[in-house]
């Protein structure tokens, strides 16, 4: 592996605040006096690399690289570009990871390490985020206040814990001011950390759901509208693909990974005629699988799915969800409408009768312990950003790396109150340190549920908990609307 000139890297840390909260301005401006904005992705100069064209768009779902770990150590080079990819049968250029949409799978097991070597060949600043995973937040590990420039590069070097949790976690950029824009245009893939004992399953699957739209052969550029609402594309991909298809034998019992990837979009899954069970939703497994009609990822969340094939053909759906809306902006599209992700056809001899038993995960349950602490958090869109324009805030300020905005001492159990005053929901995600979901909406939760994302709708609040031990350092919680997070929908937290 070649070195990687770390000259263009910075720590953020001599960038003044208002040079970040810039770009949310700017868009408020823009809405004001009703001008275009600049485009947001610009060709990168220099060859773009060429991606190998999938077989078959609309075809047999196809699965990205895999690249697995051997004797605890996971070594590869990500390099993330401006290519040429095929998405539903037309010819595009989209931000990709090595070439390919979704990037390259990373699969580990609990203990290991990963160096990984970014390079960036995108014309705007950058960076990596391992979403989900439990390592540290500083240094050249899981650290988002690192800005990797242009034609820059950055080794990441990234340590699991023996005891990390296994399941489906993803890596995508999370540069403040442009994360939602490098999502959208292909920047993401899976990070899947394997069970310590199998789970046993006819088969595994990895879904990466995202969304993506097209002006020509270029990503489109959102609006100030869009970025309000959290920008949308018209084109649902599972994979990267469009349509595609899934075959098994009546009887079969797969293992689905799902990742909602998109920047803004919630899922609703639905399956018509099959058997779902939920495992656990992000890295929480529930204490056992719960059967499920529906499943509602949030961005950022993912799901552990148990399906059992029944004869017969179905279709994997989005259904509309109602995330709220906002003024002049009106709602977003997926409010009325949904999507075809992909066909299961189920046909051909049974499947032999096996036993699925699934091994049941010990999961620790908060709301049975005394808290040591509470706290309070408000997320709020209105008027009042700088420049008259509209402001998405935590605790009314918009982001500031420079100001820590949560204190925790290491150790410390919290209940945490996640109010949420806009007419929009808003997915709260908090790095490092998982939380237990305690109440949505009023609504107690019933069941042990362990998440990094969770939902706050509109105008109510959420009630998590959440365990400050192990890992300490300066991380982030934010808004998983990613351009809602762009917009200074993000605060920072220490735990020392
Ligand atoms: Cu997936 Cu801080 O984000
Ligand atoms: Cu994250
Ligand atoms: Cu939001």
């Amino acid at each position: 592996m070649e070195p990687v000139t770390r000259r263009n890297v910075l720590i953020l840390g001599g960038v003044s605040a208002a040079a970040l909260v810039g770009g949310g301005l700017l868009v408020w401006s823009e809405v004001q006096r009703g001008e275009p904005e600049p485009p947001a992705t610009t060709p990168a100069t220099g060859p773009s690399p060429t991606a190998t064209p999938p077989e078959e768009d609309t075809g047999t779902l196809a699965e990205p690289e895999v690249l697995e770990s051997s004797g605890g150590l996971l070594a590869l080079t990500l390099t993330a570009a401006l290519t040429d990819v095929v998405v539903a049968g037309r010819q595009v250029r989209a931000l990709t990871f090595n070439g390919s949409l979704p990037g390259p799978t990373l699969r580990v097991r609990p203990g290991d390490r990963i160096a990984l070597t970014f390079r960036s060949e995108l014309d705007a600043p950058t960076n990596l985020h391992t979403h989900g995973l439990v390592v540290s937040p500083e240094g050249n590990s899981d650290n988002v206040f690192v800005m990797i420039e242009p034609g820059a590069g950055f080794d990441y070097e990234y340590e699991l814990g023996g005891d990390h949790p296994p399941g489906v976690f993803w890596y995508h950029p999370h540069h403040h001011g442009n994360s939602a824009e490098q999502l959208f245009a292909g920047l993401y893939g899976a990070i899947i950390v394997d069970d310590e004992e199998p789970i046993p399953s006819t088969r595994e699957r990895l879904l990466i759901i995202s969304d993506i739209a097209f002006d020509g052969a270029e990503v489109h550029v959102a609006s100030a509208g869009e970025r309000t609402l959290g920008r949308e594309g018209d084109l649902v991909m599972v994979n990267g693909q469009v349509g595609a298809t899934l075959a098994a034998k009546p009887g079969e019992r797969e293992r689905w990974r799902i990742v909602n990837a998109c920047s803004s979009r919630y899922l609703r899954l639905h399956l018509d005629g099959q058997r779902m069970q939920l495992l656990g939703v992000d890295a929480g497994r529930y204490a056992e699988p719960r059967d499920v009609d529906e499943i509602v990822l949030t961005p950022g969340n993912r799901a552990d799915v148990m399906v059992t094939a029944a004869e017969g053909t179905s279709v994997l759906q989005t259904l509309p969800f109602d995330r709220g809306g906002m003024g002049m902006f009106g709602s977003p599209p997926s409010a009325t409408t949904g999507a075809d992700l992909l066909t299961l056809n189920v046909a051909g001899a049974p499947a032999l009768a096996l036993s699925f038993a699934v091994p049941l995960p010990t999961t620790r349950d908060l709301r049975t312990e005394q808290m040591s602490g509470a706290r309070t958090i408000t997320l709020a869109m209105g008027p009042g950003g700088g420049g008259g324009g509209l402001s998405f805030t935590i605790d009314g300020r918009e982001f500031d790396h420079e100001r820590i905005d949560a204190e925790v001492a290491h150790g410390a159990l919290e209940e945490w109150t996640i109010v949420n005053s806009s007419p929009m929901d808003h997915p709260f995600h908090l790095h490092v340190w998982p939380m237990q979901l305690v109440e949505v909406a009023g609504q107690p939760v019933d069941h042990v549920d362990w998440r990094d994302v969770v939902p706050v709708p509109a105008r109510s609040r959420t009630v998590v908990r959440i365990a400050f031990e192990g890992l300490t350092g300066k991380a982030v919680y934010h808004c998983h609307i990613l351009d809602h997070e762009d917009n200074g929908m993000m605060g920072t937290i220490r735990t020392a």
